[in-house]
């Protein structure tokens, strides 16, 4: 089949208007748009003005109520734990609206924040949408954040409620969620009234009385009483949740994210870009605390009228690297969504993919990856062994969707291994060099979106319109600029190569080593550091310190070492996997001052690189150079 790509590109292009509008009537509006776009209102427009709507009715209840009553919506498969549970739409609506009665009498009223601090268990989603069903706006934050980065969430947030959970469960241990946020609410001057503890049997919290729920009681009782809550109509504009990403200091962005334009986008997608109809399956591998769970976990197959999986477990040792297989056959799933890390997790164990053998996987079609660069290796291996197109695709907490992807539904387009394909309708790609100039098909430069950004992309951060300004719209005037630097090809291909700014990417989990540079520093006997990310085999990044300790310390430096690395845990978390740490005599600096950063990378990574003309000192890169190879770097 020959791809419609172009023409619908095209399309879109000559009266992007007329195309959001036809995406538009896929959802059910309560009052429709007085504008599909209008240009004056926001900070550089704003999709669907005037509409009302309510996100959980078009995910839920529709379906629901319009025949798909008895299909399951969601399949909780938890193989570290060896629980299963399937919920109709039926059922998700009985769930959901129970819940969301409580939350509304908890207090929680439109507009009012609440945080999500759970694992992957339904609940979560329920959680999710209760929020969406009344108008209230959630906020969820992954459970491998440690305390601090919780309540920075908490303050910036100022939710009025908090649902969590008693615990998350990782391979061998138990991560009990209640102290960490008990701990987070203490370090917070915002405190909630209220939070809702689903309690697992794995670990049972303690509750704090005045303040604390019992999640299973009160639904129970919500039941009982008949006390749901229906659907609060909203405006299209309003958000729907802030989801916080790293920027480039400790402070993290809070992406706004609004309900109509998300939910016209996202329809679109399912059909479009991951070619599947309504009533089949579709899994995203990810966790709801990331945007690729709010968007490919609950809201896209949801609104589609897909069964969604809810996957507690890891690609490899839950029991083993064939669960992936296991999940797709007994599931009957029709596409995956996941990224390259889990892929080479798989690789690393089961090689030869004998696994795979065990499984009947004739009904999966499409594997798609995103969420970090996507190594031709990884897809080849993918592609060998799973014998099915797999599609990288390029996407940022920002959009909510892909900016760059082979559209599945309109005819696949060829695919190049290391590029994430073409641009889709609502992006139009520019690649620019300093002076805003775009730069020739193959050059590198900083890869820019013209404005307006389409439906779904956020309208601006979280109580911080100035700071939208300047991280995304000041530097290159008339785009977004998405902080990605690489090339267009010649076809137009998309090729994404590295990051502009100090984000890192470990394990497809996006963290700013901005962030970890201001823990190391805090450390008493640390003068001065710099954190990088270096090439990591499974992680595709992981964070590398180099601290330069206080004249007159005469302690086991390997002793400080322990030290920082336990305090990045302690106050970003688990998830920074910082391991690695080295106290160096000198930092390699420009006479200016600059720490020479991509030197080092480059250095860790056993690229060649030029000594820049600027260094103060050649020799430290000597330094640098040797410090590392004591510890194997690069391997
Ligand atoms: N709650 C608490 N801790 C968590 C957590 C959670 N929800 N998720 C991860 N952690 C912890 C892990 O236990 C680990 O701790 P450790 O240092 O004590 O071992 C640390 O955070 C790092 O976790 P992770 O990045 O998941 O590394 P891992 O070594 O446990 O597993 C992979 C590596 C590749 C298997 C895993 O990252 C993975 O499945 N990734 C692919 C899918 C994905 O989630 N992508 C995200 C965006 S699409
Ligand atoms: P996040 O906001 O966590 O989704 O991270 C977004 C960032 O991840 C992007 O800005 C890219 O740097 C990177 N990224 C996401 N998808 C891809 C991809 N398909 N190829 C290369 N990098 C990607």
């Amino acid at each position: 089949m020959t791809s419609r790509y172009r023409e619908v590109y095209d399309g879109w292009l000559k009266d992007p208007e007329g195309f959001w509008g036809e995406a538009s009537k896929n959802i059910d509006w309560i009052k429709p748009a007085d504008k599909v776009f209008d240009p004056d209102a926001g900070i550089y427009g704003r999709w669907f003005v005037g509409a009302q709507c309510n996100t959980c009715y078009n995910c839920v209840d529709r379906h629901a109520e319009g025949g798909r009553g008895d299909q399951h919506a969601l399949i909780y498969d938890s193989p570290i734990t060896g629980a299963q549970q399937k919920f109709t739409y039926s059922q998700l609506l009985d769930e959901v609206s129970a819940l969301a009665g409580v939350i509304r009498d908890l207090g929680v009223e439109k507009g009012d924040r609440v945080i999500i601090y759970m694992p992957m268990i339904p609940q979560a989603v329920f959680a999710m949408l209760a929020c969406a069903r009344i108008g209230a706006i959630h906020s969820v934050v992954f459970g491998g954040f440690a305390p601090k980065e919780l309540a920075t969430r908490i303050e910036d947030a100022k939710p009025k409620a908090i649902l969590t959970a008693s615990c998350g469960i990782e391979p061998g241990r138990t991560v009990e969620y209640k102290p960490l946020l008990d701990e987070a609410i203490e370090l917070s001057s915002s405190k909630p009234d209220a939070c809702l503890v689903f309690q697992r049997e794995q670990a049972i919290a303690s509750m704090i009385d005045g303040r604390d729920r019992d999640w299973a009681d009160a639904v129970a009782q919500a039941k009982a009483d008949g006390s749901r809550a229906e659907c609060v109509p909203v405006e299209a504009t309003d958000p729907l949740y802030i989801l916080y990403t790293s920027g480039t200091t400790g402070q993290p962005k809070g992406v706004v994210r609004d309900n109509g334009g998300h939910m016209v986008a996202l329809h679109w997608t399912m059909k479009n870009i991951y070619d599947v109809e309504p009533g089949e399956v579709y899994w995203a591998a990810s966790d709801v605390g990331w945007v690729v769970g709010h968007s490919y976990i609950v809201y896209a197959p949801l609104l589609h009228g897909n069964t969604t999986i809810v996957f507690e477990g890891k690609p490899v040792g839950t029991p083993d690297a064939g669960v992936f297989w296991r999940v797709i056959a007994e599931h009957n799933v029709a596409a995956m969504f996941t990224a390259p890390t889990a892929f080479r997790a798989i690789k690393q164990v089961d090689p030869k993919a004998e696994l795979i053998g065990q499984y009947d996987l004739s009904n999966f079609r499409t594997l798609f990856l995103a969420g970090e660069r996507a190594d031709p290796d990884t897809i080849q291996w993918a592609e060998d062994n799973l014998k099915v197109p797999v599609i990288d695709h390029w996407w940022q907490t920002e959009t909510g969707w892909t900016i760059a992807g082979n559209p599945m539904g309109l005819g696949a387009l060829p695919v190049k291994h290391g590029s994430s394909t073409v641009p889709m309708p609502g992006y139009e790609i520019h690649i620019l060099d300093e002076a805003n100039n775009q730069v020739e098909a193959g050059k590198i430069g900083a890869i820019s979106v013209k404005l307006p950004l389409p439906p779904s992309c956020l309208p601006t951060l979280w109580n911080a319109d100035e700071r939208f300004r300047e991280s995304y719209l000041e530097e290159y005037p008339g785009y977004y600029k998405t902080a990605d630097a690489g090339y267009l090809d010649e076809d137009g291909y998309v090729y994404i190569m590295a990051r502009t700014d100090d984000i890192i990417n470990v394990a497809g989990h996006r963290l700013s080593t901005g962030g970890m540079e201001e823990v190391v520093a805090a450390h008493p006997d640390v003068a001065e550091c710099a954190v990088i990310g270096i090439a990591d085999q499974l992680k595709g990044q992981i964070p590398a310190g180099f601290m330069v300790l206080n004249a007159g310390v005469n302690r086991d430096p390997s002793e400080i070492e322990k030290e920082v690395v336990g305090l990045v845990r302690e106050k970003i978390g688990p998830v920074a996997a910082f391991k690695l740490v080295l106290a160096v005599p000198r930092l390699p600096k420009t006479r200016s001052g600059k720490i020479l950063r991509g030197t080092m990378r480059c250095i860790a990574d056993g690229e060649d690189y030029r000594t820049p003309a600027t260094i103060d000192d050649p020799a430290i890169l000597t330094e640098i150079t040797d410090a590392l190879k004591e510890r194997g770097i690069p391997g």
